[in-house]
């Protein structure tokens, strides 16, 4: 079966763990560019390639960005980086549940 998300564009926030990063790789297996955006680009708990750089190794497309959700001006950036660098975006699964503190 051809990929189904060959041609488009994702971003991926917390790409570099868990959800994010089965995400992550998902949409690359798919065919989709994947720029991965996390506070850090290799996973905090394992020692595993970074997502990026497994993409990027099966023959996929992706980048990494530092990225924290927190920060308007951070993901404003991310998507004009993404822009830049794919031409273009599709999708984006932002993948984090953050506890905001209010107090
Ligand atoms: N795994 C589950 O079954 C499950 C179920 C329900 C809810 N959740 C929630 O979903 C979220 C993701 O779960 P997970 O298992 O993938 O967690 P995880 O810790 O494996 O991955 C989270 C990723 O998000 C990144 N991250 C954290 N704060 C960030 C920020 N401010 N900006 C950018 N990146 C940031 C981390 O660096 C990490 O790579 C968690 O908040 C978790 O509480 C998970």
């Amino acid at each position: 079966m051809a990929p189904r998300l060959s041609g488009r564009v994702a971003i991926v926030t917390g790409a570099s763990s868990g959800i994010g990063r089965a995400i992550a790789l998902a949409y690359a297996a798919e065919g989709a560019s994947v720029m991965c955006s996390d506070l850090q680009p290799n996973s905090r708990e394992e020692k595993i390639k970074a997502t990026h750089e497994l993409i990027l190794e099966q023959g996929g497309k992706a980048s990494f960005l530092k990225t924290d959700v927190t920060d308007e001006a951070q993901v404003e950036a991310v998507v004009s980086v993404t822009v830049k660098r794919f031409g273009r975006l599709d999708m984006q699964a932002f993948k984090i549940w953050t506890e905001i503190n209010t107090s």
